[in-house]
């Protein structure tokens, strides 16, 4: 079982700017909440409770004015100050010590992800053993993503970055397994010509060893990118759309916690005081 998580929550947000110049992205709000409760939401449903978040350098503060630590939601949060946004697989190089022998998930803090059966998708892929696992997701237009090729039993056949050539409409989504080689992996990669470390250099190791599968999300469940401003403000009015007909919350994180029984009406009641009168807490009181 991997009980071990890594959200990616720095970055330059430079499609975003002006607006993260000051604020990082994943502080900003889809819809009623930050949009870092929606990764971590999606680690706590697939039962990780040990999670490492990685920020940027001097955004630490105002990370913990958020989640100060897992305390309220029965999780352990820890917390990493990324230098310089010098590409994802720096996750596993900044998370050595945290990952230790283990094996571990990495989601990206602007990954969006919703749907029916996704919980039971989330607990069956931390069951991996050996090798890693990508999650996709069929889009309309494939050359805008890295794109992943799948054949018998899911095995990966072929994965390219923003293909010009028509290779498959399953983008690679945000959310990754890994085994415990994925940190020696991440120390051999060479920066691109972009000067990043690469992802998909990363997930091709695996592949030549035959040892890269792929789980599909359906056309039950949504994955969004939250990037640009425009996907920002569409991920909240499904966000929205949602949560004012069912009146139920998505990424509630209190929610999680408490239907998997980590925590207590107490710590439900904590979190009001810590969120004050608003909305969130309105529901909160609703859960106890
Ligand atoms: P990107 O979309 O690659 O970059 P970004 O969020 O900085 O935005 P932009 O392209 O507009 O500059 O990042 C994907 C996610 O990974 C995002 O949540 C930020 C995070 N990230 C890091 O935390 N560290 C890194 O080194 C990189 C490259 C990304």
């Amino acid at each position: 079982m991997i009980k071990k998580g890594i959200i990616l929550s720095g970055g330059k947000g430079t499609r975003m700017s002006p607006l993260t110049k000051a604020v990082n992205k994943q502080l900003l709000p889809i819809y009623d909440k930050p949009l870092i409760f929606y990764p971590l939401s999606i680690l706590m449903l697939a039962n990780i409770k040990d999670i490492l978040i990685i920020v940027n350098k001097g955004q630490l503060n105002q990370y913990k004015k958020i989640i100060p630590n897992g305390d309220n939601l029965g999780i352990k949060i820890t917390y990493k100050e990324q230098a310089s946004p010098r590409g994802l697989p720096d996750a596993f190089i900044l998370g050595e010590k945290f990952i230790d022998k283990e094996n571990v998930a990495l989601i990206l803090g602007d990954n969006f992800f919703y749907g029916q059966s996704l919980t039971d998708q989330l607990l069956n892929n931390t069951k991996l053993k050996k090798g890693a696992k990508i999650i996709l997701h069929k889009v309309i237009k494939p050359e805008l993503y890295g794109v992943a090729k799948v054949g018998y039993k899911n095995k990966v056949i072929m994965i390219k970055e923003k293909p010009k050539k028509y290779l498959s409409d399953l983008a690679i989504t945000g959310l990754y397994f890994f085994d415990n080689k994925v940190i020696d992996y991440a120390k051999k990669l060479k920066p691109s010509k972009r000067g990043e470390i690469e992802i998909v250099d990363l997930i091709n190791k695996y592949k030549k060893n035959n040892k890269l599968s792929a789980d599909i999300i359906g056309r039950g469940g949504a994955w969004l990118d939250t990037g640009s401003i425009e996907d920002f403000y569409k991920t909240s009015a499904f966000v929205s759309a949602i949560e004012n007909r069912q009146g139920f919350k998505i990424a509630c994180l209190e929610e999680i916690a408490l239907n998997k029984k980590w925590i207590s009406k107490k710590n439900i009641i904590n979190s009001i005081k810590f969120y004050g009168n608003c909305d969130y807490s309105n529901y909160l009181k609703k859960l106890i």
